[in-house]
């Protein structure tokens, strides 16, 4: 069965395009970003959201700089340079030097990493943006060539990644298992095929039948606006019930795991999550249901030793006092509205990533996996 991808961010004509993520399912808007401030907004407003998808925006973000600089220096410039899927453009005569190029791009790539704190493949990507920088930092003809080439890469290779963590994980489903899930770690937060929802995407186009009860995800709604828009339009049956729901379904005995995506994973295996996934793994330890993450080697960081190390983003307290713009809290009323949470290791069942499945997610388990993920993680 053919797996379905979702067009969540791609560099086209010139410019980053998005599915908005703020109104979905009501509507499926694409935006045209034509500038890194505008990028930097889509980032913090969420139209862009979850940890590979803005990952892949801020390598994006880097490349909507140079065609920018590029064109901007033209006196008679084409209507765009760069757009994936066609040929790079052959060199162009262009009115400014390497220096000033770099020195634009380095400063795109740190207002790109000012967005948003926790998610680490954000840093992970304007890392390897900020490495194919500085190889041609003294030749523009290279940039013209390498900088367009590492921001594909860092997209085409993710969706690979994602396809591989969906052949590892859905082992571990059987068919006419139920999984619950929290936030959205599908197609929409990733290159286009998901994490954890990958895993259910490969279950089915392996037969299974899978049953998923997605979180709502307060106070955003992720769950129930995201997760529930893309598992419906795959075919797969979806529930949705409040967070609050959680400990009595899982109390129930109808669900046989939960399988959740992940922001930042320590050298520890502590893992930050969307705020709520803590409760849920706690729950799965009561109740004696498999606490999975999925998640690829960019989202690991062994450069923090355990989770009180990941820095964790607090949001505006009108997401938590307000709904739909209409203030639903008393005026005054303050609000505690981290983003995300951290799991500790120790009930985390496995990790899943694109080399296998990690059933120790211990240090020693991490560091020893796949022949040493850290060669491929976050490591300073
Ligand atoms: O605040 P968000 O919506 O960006 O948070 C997203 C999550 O917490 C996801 O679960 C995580 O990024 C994994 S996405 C594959």
């Amino acid at each position: 069965m053919e797996l379905m991808i979702i067009e969540t961010i791609d560099f086209r004509k010139g410019k980053v395009v998005l599915l908005d993520q703020t109104i979905l399912p009501l509507e499926e808007r694409l935006l045209e970003i034509e500038s890194v401030d505008r990028l930097c907004d889509s980032i913090r407003s969420m139209e862009i959201r979850g940890a590979p998808a803005i990952g892949i925006a801020a390598a994006y973000g880097v490349l909507l700089e140079l065609e920018n600089v590029l064109r901007g220096s033209m006196p008679d410039p084409p209507s765009y340079l760069f757009d994936h899927g066609a040929d790079t453009a052959s060199i162009v005569e262009f009115g400014v030097d390497a220096e000033t190029i770099t020195a634009r791009l380095l400063g795109a790539a740190e207002s790109l990493s000012q967005t948003r704190p926790t998610a680490v493949n954000l840093f992970w990507a304007l890392d390897r943006m900020r490495k194919a920088i500085e190889r041609c930092s003294d030749d523009p003809a290279r940039l013209f060539s390498e900088i367009p080439a590492e921001a594909f890469a860092i997209h085409e290779e993710q969706l690979d990644i994602e396809r591989r963590i969906g052949r590892h994980g859905e082992k571990l489903l059987s068919d006419g298992m139920s999984v619950l899930t929290h936030c959205n770690a599908g197609g929409l937060a990733t290159a286009g095929f998901g994490t954890a929802l990958g895993v259910i995407y490969a279950a089915k186009a392996n037969g299974k039948r899978i049953k998923v009860y997605a979180d709502e995800t307060r106070p955003l709604l992720q769950g129930a606006r995201l997760t529930a828009w893309e598992l419906g339009r795959a075919g797969i049956d979806v529930t949705v019930l409040c967070d609050g729901a959680a400990a009595s379904l899982l109390s129930s005995g109808r669900v046989d795991a939960v399988l959740v995506g992940a922001d930042r994973i320590a050298a520890s295996g502590d893992a930050a999550n969307k705020i709520g996934t803590l409760g849920l793994a706690v729950l799965c330890e009561r109740f004696g249901i498999p606490f999975y993450i999925a998640a690829p080697w960019s989202s690991f960081d062994l450069s923090a030793p355990s989770g009180d190390d990941i820095v964790v983003e607090f949001r505006n307290t009108q997401e938590v006092t307000s709904f739909q713009g209409r203030r639903t809290a008393p005026d005054g009323i303050d609000a505690y509205n981290p983003a995300f949470d951290v799991t500790p290791a120790g009930l985390i069942t496995a990790i899943i990533t694109e080399d296998g499945i990690i059933r120790d997610p211990s240090e020693e388990g991490i560091r020893g996996a796949y022949g040493g993920g850290s060669a491929r993680s976050n490591e300073t």
